[in-house]
């Protein structure tokens, strides 16, 4: 892979404080072309640090995974994609009538910007397993719950989904080669594993079909970030096609 083309596949999420944020996107600056905003930063600073990233050149995916009745979910989509989100998330269990909303916020808001946001579908979170699924009811198995609440998205308007890197390959596979396929839980060889447990390198995330890798702390934590950053779009070029 072109060295260009993997700078656009590896997202760095910024899970911190609004100062540490704006000094890891100084430092990413012409290195890292996306980065991703979840609720911890979001709820502190609301939609001005997307407009700030934006302004510093930067793809944002706005991490928010949007869960409620599609009046207010249509409004959510909206209101994040006028405030310059690149890529928004909503949860698959919210229904079809939910999804179809996120879909109709980000086409509406697109009236106002260049282009339109993109959609990504949470399907079963990967904290949960087959016990916490069946405390809320469900009682089939979590792969094939996965795959079908992907297939809702799909059949809704949402563009792909967020899965763990162990589980591209299927959504790959069920969703077909243009759909987003967006993987955390990824760690460069001999990086600290942190909370996550189903892990795999950049390049074999790559390689079982994920769009876009999600990044945090092997980055964020490095004492050269723009060097962590170049490692892994190195460890791309090199091992993936
Ligand atoms: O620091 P780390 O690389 O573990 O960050 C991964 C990012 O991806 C975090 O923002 C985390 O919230 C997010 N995430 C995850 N596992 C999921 C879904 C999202 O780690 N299943």
């Amino acid at each position: 892979m072109l060295i260009d083309d993997a700078r656009d596949r590896v997202i760095v999420a910024l899970d911190c404080d609004r100062e540490r944020a704006l000094e890891l996107a100084h430092a990413l600056s012409g290195h890292a072309r996306w980065l991703k905003v979840g609720m911890t930063l979001f709820y502190a600073e609301g939609p001005k640090i997307v407009r700030t990233f934006k302004e510093l050149g930067f793809n944002v995916f706005l991490d928010l995974k949007f869960y409620d009745i599609p009046h207010q979910v249509r409004g959510a989509a909206r209101s994040a994609s006028l405030a310059g989100a690149d890529l928004l998330s909503v949860h698959g269990m919210g229904s079809g009538a939910m999804l179809a909303a996120c879909r109709e916020g980000a086409e509406d808001a697109s009236n106002e910007r260049t282009d339109r946001s993109k959609l990504v579908a949470i399907t079963v979170l990967t904290s949960m397993n087959q016990d916490s699924l069946a405390e809320i009811g469900i009682d089939a198995p979590v792969a094939e719950e996965a795959s079908r609440l992907a297939r809702l998205g799909q059949a809704n308007g949402i563009d792909g989904v967020v899965c763990s890197p162990i589980e591209a390959n299927d959504m790959r596979a069920l969703l077909g080669p243009d759909a987003l396929i967006v993987t955390p839980g990824v760690r460069p060889k001999g990086a600290a594993l942190g909370d996550q447990s189903r892990v795999a390198t950049p390049a074999q995330a790559i390689q079982r079909g994920a769009s876009h890798i999600v990044v945090g702390r092997p980055i964020t934590g490095a004492d050269d970030p723009a060097a962590a950053f170049d490692a892994i779009v190195d460890e791309l070029a090199r091992e993936v096609d």
